[in-house]
């Protein structure tokens, strides 16, 4: 009997050997194979233009203990391909119409013996690839824990990374830019540059990953539609260049449970042998599901100003209190308490903010630091640190509703969860009721310190399932959200355009905290933003930190126009100008393009683009017919040459040029910029030096 198992087993698996799978993208430049090994362990290959972008790799996933693994003994017991083809249209965007068109394969493989069913859809646009494992409802798998996820990328060299270090908690890092082969020897200088402790492994980096090869192919690997699953970080194998998938645990070192029918996040490579191709990917997005949201009527990009830099440079304080035993959550007698004079979140100065707001065009204002508990923040990782509807006596909420609605001005709440998930989501319903009672459209939430319940990750399913579960409440409110320190973005805001905003990498903050690497925002819009927008937070005029906060020496390493070009090569529907008014005010010039530039676009074109030392994108408002454009600049001084022959034929337009001054350095000379106008049509081009960590900013503005 043993013997004839054997032999029916080793038949299916030549007759599967032989069952090879492929498709091609619809332009024809990628093609996929699928196949199962000998042992019926399923792999995929990719290619672009007849070369390896991923060589056979495995796939599969681990299960916990006594459950058999998906992983091999697998036959292929149906094939099906597809096409698609559709343009959709964002409530917000890079563009104002999103093509999406793939080639399909679906395979559906039955595991011998167990008879489990695992399905692999792939979907080969002409960017790239997306594919994932679904697991359709039937008999003999309904429960099941994942151990690992079991996915390989095998490289076919040992490409240039720009990678940050593996970790279930943080990833406000700077880029190492390295071979693969140097991941191991550089990691602990790239990781202990942060405080987090969860590093999993020397050769551990996260995605969004972007490589380039020796022969000049751009690679990236990151995943779509992050839901109901750990996020997924890359463990490379650097003897054989193979990363493979790591899924970041829960408390438990589970890494997720699941319930057939069910499916993974997709597994995402772009690739090209032109790097703006990457910028211009869509394929993130459209991998995700169509707006779940019927009414987007209240979802409104926003560009706005904060009560926020004089805290972070230390010039302010969150809190109103030094005295931590004086709060009482909730039921605080503020006479025996004692203002410590820095409070920056008080009555009148968020009005001067508003007043700001109103005069120079914005929409919003955010303020922190209004609610009770800052003064206990990260004291001992209480559960209980904030209630989110409790105003600091000085912050009269409803005289600042009354104030900002007559000046025709937004506010932005501000909720820090310090974490403490679970307390968030149990005051979640009142304080988005709150929100709306006082006028607030829109909360930046912040996720700093070890998750609570303790033990659990910032990238945990359980983790991820919170930032869902608030996303998906607050679009019952019709509220906006800007999440910081949450999971990185997975192109959700197609299905929930709600979720205007996330940090999930190193912003503008740490150019107080010592400063980012100059180039970090030619390396970003290949890393961070290929998963959605991100409140970098830009606009920062001084650089010297110690002129607003003499306690604090560090710099912020851009140039004036470096700082002006983020609002077009960071894109996002969500634009701060981070720097104090009184910052602005002493170079109004400058600030005129941060007041022009829109937040909304119909069109974008991607002029240059090098990851680590330069990016340059066109972009067209999408309520006027005014350009846009921005570069940046990393570690080497360069002469950018572009054409503007993205202008309407028809057209006339005024270009306004803020370029770095001749002498400008992120470091030495940062405030050198210099104004120039011309008028240009379609046929004009432009040349213009950047300095090193600089940049450039032109706004073309129709002429009637
Ligand atoms: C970290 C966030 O990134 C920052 O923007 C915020 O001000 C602080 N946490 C406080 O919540
Ligand atoms: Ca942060």
């Amino acid at each position: 009997m043993k013997k004839l198992i054997l032999i029916i087993s080793m038949w299916l698996c030549i007759t599967s050997v032989t069952q090879a799978q492929s498709i091609s993208s619809p332009n024809g430049e990628f093609s996929l194979n699928f196949s199962l090994l000998s042992d019926g362990t399923p792999t995929y290959q990719l290619s672009y233009k007849k070369q390896d972008v991923v060589k056979q790799s495995k796939l599969g996933l681990e299960l916990k203990n006594d459950q058999q693994s998906l992983l091999d003994n697998f036959k292929i017991t149906k094939t099906a391909t597809s096409t698609f083809n559709e343009t959709w249209k964002p409530v917000w965007g890079e563009t104002s119409e999103i093509k999406n068109h793939y080639n399909e394969l679906e395979v559906t493989l039955t595991q011998n013996l167990s008879n489990r069913i695992v399905v692999i859809r792939f979907r080969l646009f002409n960017d790239g690839l997306g594919f994932r494992y679904e697991f359709p409802k039937q008999k003999n798998l309904t429960y099941f824990t994942l151990k690992e996820e079991r996915t390989e990328f095998a490289m076919t060299g040992d490409h240039t990374a720009f990678w940050i270090p593996g970790d279930y908690d943080t990833q406000e890092y700077d880029y190492t830019t390295s071979k693969l082969s140097e991941i191991r020897s550089l990691f602990d200088k790239a990781y202990t540059a942060n405080t987090s402790q969860t590093a999993f492994s020397k050769t551990g980096v996260q995605t969004s990953l972007m490589m380039k090869s020796d022969k000049g192919l751009y690679i990236n690997l990151h995943e779509a539609a992050l839901i109901n699953y750990a996020c997924m970080h890359l463990n490379l194998d650097d003897k054989n260049m193979v990363f493979q998938s790591w899924l970041t645990p829960g408390a438990n070192g589970d890494k997720g449970y699941l319930q057939a029918p069910c499916n993974t996040p997709w597994r995402t490579i772009i690739a090209s042998d032109d790097a703006r191709d990457i910028l211009a990917s869509n394929i993130t997005l459209n991998l995700n599901e169509p707006c779940k949201i019927e009414d987007t009527s209240w979802i409104k990009p926003v560009k706005y100003i904060g009560v926020w830099w004089e805290m972070i440079t230390g010039k302010s304080s969150w809190s109103y209190t030094n005295d931590v035993p004086s709060v009482q959550l909730g039921k605080t007698d503020y006479s025996k308490v004692k203002p410590n004079g820095t409070h920056a979140a008080n009555t009148p100065h968020v009005k001067k903010y508003i007043d700001y707001a109103a005069k120079h065009g914005f929409d919003a204002v955010l303020v922190e630091g209004w609610n009770e508990g800052w003064e206990d923040w990260f004291g001992n990782s209480k559960d209980y640190v904030f209630d989110f509807v409790t105003p600091y006596p000085d912050f009269d909420v409803q005289e600042i509703h009354k104030y900002a609605k007559s000046k025709g001005v937004e506010m932005i709440m501000h909720h820090e969860t310090s974490g403490s998930t679970r307390n968030y989501e149990r005051h979640m319903d009142k304080a988005y009721q709150f929100m709306k009672d006082n006028g607030y459209n829109a909360v930046k939430s912040g996720y700093v310190g070890n998750i609570l319940p303790r033990g659990d990750y910032h990238y945990s399913q359980w983790t991820v399932n919170h930032y869902q579960y608030a996303l998906e409440k607050a679009a019952d409110y019709k509220i906006m959200i800007n999440a910081h320190e949450a999971v990185r973005p997975t192109g959700i805001c197609r299905t929930y355009p709600n979720l205007i905003g996330n940090e999930s990498a190193r912003g503008t903050e740490y150019q107080s905290f010592g400063g980012n690497n100059a180039n970090h925002v030619t390396i970003l819009p290949f890393t961070r933003l290929i998963g959605g927008p991100m409140d970098y937070t830009p606009g920062i005029f001084e650089m010297n930190i110690a002129n607003l906060n003499p306690n604090n020496n560090s710099h912020v390493n851009a140039t004036i126009a470096n700082q002006l070009a983020l609002y077009v090569t960071m894109y996002s529907p969500l634009q701060m100008a981070a720097d104090l008014p009184e910052n602005y005010d002493r170079f109004l010039d400058a600030f005129q393009f941060i007041k022009e530039v829109p937040v909304d676009w119909s069109t974008s074109k991607y002029l240059e683009a090098e990851p680590g030392s330069y990016v340059t994108i066109a972009r067209k408002d999408k309520n006027s017919n005014n350009w846009f454009v921005g570069n940046v600049n990393g570690m080497e001084k360069r002469t950018s040459k572009i054409k503007l022959d993205f202008l309407d034929k028809e057209k006339k337009y005024i270009a306004t040029i803020y370029a770095d001054g001749k002498d400008a350095h992120y470091n030495t000379n940062s405030q050198s910029y210099k104004i120039t106008q011309k008028t240009v049509n379609y046929k004009s081009s432009l040349k213009l030096t950047s300095a090193v960590g600089g940049g450039y900013a032109i706004s073309i503005i129709e002429k009637k």
